[in-house]
């Protein structure tokens, strides 16, 4: 199929362009390069054999959505695109609506306006607000906590309003847990502008020298070791899922939102000890006051997904940190 990636340079993006491409299908990308940059598409280049098609835009700019999807043929939209540190959209609420809300009518409208009607939309856990049962499936209400969780569960109401207005529309919202890890190649990977909020990135930049030291927000939390639990997925099994949620989409109209997980949790401090298994080297840390907004534990019931999808993950808490010290090891080279 012919399938426009939105946001397709990102961590997640460039991953699902490499995985598409190597299951035959022709990858188009759009991207702004707010939060990636060109370098990505040299690799994913080396990675795939061949260049992948690029179109440097903004998804807001639905004349060039219009003129790319005409050009390439495009069948199926993967949609990556968007704003997403919960912190940052405390600040920048109306960057985030503009972005992520605007950005998604603006491409639905091009991909109307081009009779395109199936979309993958990167969802995300968040939209379970503070989980109220665990683990979290499907039928777990949902609320925001903040602006940027807002703008996912609002994408997810506006897909499945206009889901409800034709029987030709097509859409899975997959709720990502925790994308973790790299490709195999170590060509690609999470490359996080500044200081990394999220840990994976974080912990990698401790053991290759970047940054001293670890800091643990809280060790007073109702888990196992007292740090938070997280349920981090191999961003290689997220990618696969995005493809069987493609497949899925060939057979099935209307909307559907589905989980994926691993469906095992694990807290900061199994992540360190990990990591430090990967890497050989020592990731110091200390403990701070827990941070604002967070969870104690958030992991999936991935069981909608192997129902509806035929996709579980398979790869291991170590494959993940495998992974991305190799990726952290080959950053600059
Ligand atoms: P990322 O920032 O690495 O990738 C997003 C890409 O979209 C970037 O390359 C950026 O330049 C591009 N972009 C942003 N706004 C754009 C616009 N208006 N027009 C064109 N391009 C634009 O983020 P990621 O980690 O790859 O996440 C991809 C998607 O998955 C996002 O929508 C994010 O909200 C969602 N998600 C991510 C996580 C995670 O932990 N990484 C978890 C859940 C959901
Ligand atoms: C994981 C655990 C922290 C950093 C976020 C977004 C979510 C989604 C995924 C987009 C927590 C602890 C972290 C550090 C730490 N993104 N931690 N020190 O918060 O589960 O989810 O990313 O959709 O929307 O909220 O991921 O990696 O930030 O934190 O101790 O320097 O690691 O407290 O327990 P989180 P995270």
């Amino acid at each position: 199929m012919n399938v426009l990636l939105t946001g397709g340079a990102g961590f997640i993006g460039s991953h699902a362009a490499a995985m598409l491409a190597e299951a035959g299908h022709y990858v188009v990308i759009v991207d702004n390069l707010s939060n990636s940059d060109a370098s990505v598409l040299r690799r994913l280049e080396r990675v795939c054999g061949h260049p992948l098609p690029f179109v440097e835009g903004d998804i807001r700019d639905s004349a060039l959505m219009r003129s790319t999807m005409k050009q390439h043929g495009v069948q199926s939209v993967m949609h990556f695109a968007g704003l997403k540190a919960v912190g940052e959209s405390n600040e920048k609420p109306l960057d985030y609506y503009s972005n992520n809300v605007q950005g998604t009518i603006s491409l639905l409208q091009a991909m109307d306006q081009c009779d395109v009607r199936q979309l993958v939309f990167s969802s995300s856990a968040t939209v379970y607000g503070q989980p109220q049962y665990l683990p979290l499936d499907e039928a777990h209400p949902t609320s925001a906590t903040n602006p940027y969780g807002r703008t996912k569960l609002h994408i997810e109401e506006m897909l499945r309003d206009v889901a409800a207005s034709s029987a030709q529309w097509r859409f899975v919202c997959l709720r990502y847990f925790n994308p973790v890890g790299a490709h195999s190649s170590g060509l690609l990977g999470e490359a996080p502008r500044g200081t990394p909020n999220n840990l994976m990135p974080y912990v990698a930049q401790v053991a290759v020298g970047t940054r001293a030291h670890l800091n643990v927000w809280g060790d007073d939390y109702d888990t196992p070791d007292g740090t938070g639990v997280r349920d981090y997925i191999h961003v290689m099994d997220l990618v696969e899922g995005h493809l069987a949620a493609l497949n899925f989409l060939q057979d099935n109209a209307g909307w559907s939102a589905i989980n994926l997980g691993t469906g095992t949790g694990y807290s900061v401090l199994d992540m360190v000890k990990a990591f430090e298994q990967a890497s050989q080297r020592a990731v110091p840390y200390s403990i701070k006051p827990r941070r604002q907004g967070d969870v104690a534990s958030c992991y999936a019931n991935p069981q909608l997904a192997l129902n509806k999808l035929g996709w579980r993950a398979t790869r291991s808490l170590q494959d993940m940190c495998d992974s991305a010290w190799a990726w952290q090891s080959n950053v600059g080279k």
